[in-house]
C-alpha cells in the first residue's frame, strides 16, 4: 500500500536532484559564455603603469634639462599626462616619447638611461634637436622591438652608429641626420634588416667606408624617401 507513495517520494527526490543538476549545469554554461573580466583595465585618468613611471623618472634623472621641460614629470602624477609622453588608451603602456627642442626650446643633454628598456611598448621615440655631447647612440635602443619611428636627428651624437638598430624590424621611419662630424657607420648591412622601412635619413652621417649602399637600399621593399649624403 505504501509502496506507490514511497515511489512518488523517490521520484520527486530524483526530479529535484535532476532539476538542481540541470540548473547548475546551465549556470556553468552561462558563466562560460560571459566574457572574461577586462585584464586590469586602468580607469580613465590613471592609465600610468607604475613600472613605466619609475623608468621615466630614472630617464629624467640622467638628463640635463635647462629649460625644465620635464617639470611635469613628478612621482605623484599620472605619467600618461606628462609632457612628451603618450600612453595607449587601451593598454596604458607608454607608446610615444618625444623630448625634442622643437618642443622644449632648449636642448636637453646628459645621458640616455638604459631604463628606457622598461618601455617595451614604445613605438615612437623622438629625441631630435638635443645635445648629447658627442656620445654614441646607445646600443640598447636596438632592443626596443616595437619601435616604428626613431627620430634622432640634430642631437650631437658622435662615434659609430650601433648596428644593433638593425634589430628594430618594425621600423618604418629612421632619421639619424645631422650629428657631429665623428658620427659614422662602417657599413649598412644592418639597414638591410629593416624590411618595413619607408623613410631613411642619414644625411651628413659619415658613410665613407660604405661600399654596398645601392645593394642595401634595393633590399628594402617599401623604402620611399631616403637620403644618405
Ligand atoms: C585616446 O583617447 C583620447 C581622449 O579620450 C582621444 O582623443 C584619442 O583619439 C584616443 N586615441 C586613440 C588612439 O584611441
Ligand atoms: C642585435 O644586433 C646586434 C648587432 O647586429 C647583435 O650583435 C645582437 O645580438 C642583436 N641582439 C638581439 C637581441 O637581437
Ligand atoms: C634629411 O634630414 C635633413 C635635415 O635633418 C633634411 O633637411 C632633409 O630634407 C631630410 N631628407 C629626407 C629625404 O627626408
Amino acid at each position: 500500500m505504501s509502496r506507490p507513495r514511497q515511489l512518488t517520494h523517490a521520484t520527486i527526490l530524483i526530479l529535484l536532484a535532476t532539476t538542481w543538476f540541470l540548473l547548475s549545469l546551465s549556470a556553468t554554461a552561462v558563466h562560460a559564455l560571459r566574457p572574461p573580466p577586462q585584464a586590469a583595465a586602468p580607469a580613465p585618468g590613471t592609465l600610468c603603469i607604475p613600472r613605466e613611471r619609475d623608468a621615466l623618472l630614472a630617464i629624467k634623472a640622467r638628463l640635463i634639462d635647462p629649460s625644465n621641460y620635464l617639470s611635469s614629470w613628478r612621482d605623484e602624477d599620472d605619467c600618461c599626462q606628462w609632457a612628451g609622453v603618450k600612453c595607449s588608451n587601451r593598454t596604458g603602456h607608454v607608446v610615444k616619447l618625444q623630448i625634442s627642442s622643437y618642443m622644449t626650446g632648449n636642448n636637453v643633454g646628459g645621458e640616455i638611461s638604459s631604463s628606457l628598456l622598461a618601455l617595451q611598448h614604445l613605438k615612437h621615440l623622438d629625441l631630435s634637436s638635443n645635445d648629447f655631447g658627442g656620445k654614441p647612440i646607445p646600443e640598447f635602443i636596438g632592443s626596443l622591438k616595437s619601435m616604428t619611428h626613431l627620430l634622432l636627428s640634430r642631437s650631437n651624437f658622435g662615434g659609430r652608429i650601433p648596428p644593433h638598430l638593425g634589430n628594430l624590424s618594425n621600423l618604418i621611419s629612421l632619421d639619424l641626420s645631422y650629428q657631429l662630424e665623428s658620427c659614422h657607420s662602417l657599413d649598412l648591412a644592418w639597414v638591410s634588416n629593416l624590411r618595413k622601412l619607408q623613410h631613411l635619413n642619414m644625411s651628413k652621417v659619415d658613410l665613407r667606408t660604405v661600399v654596398d649602399w645601392t645593394h642595401v637600399v634595393n633590399m628594402i621593399p617599401c623604402l620611399g624617401a631616403f637620403q644618405l649624403s
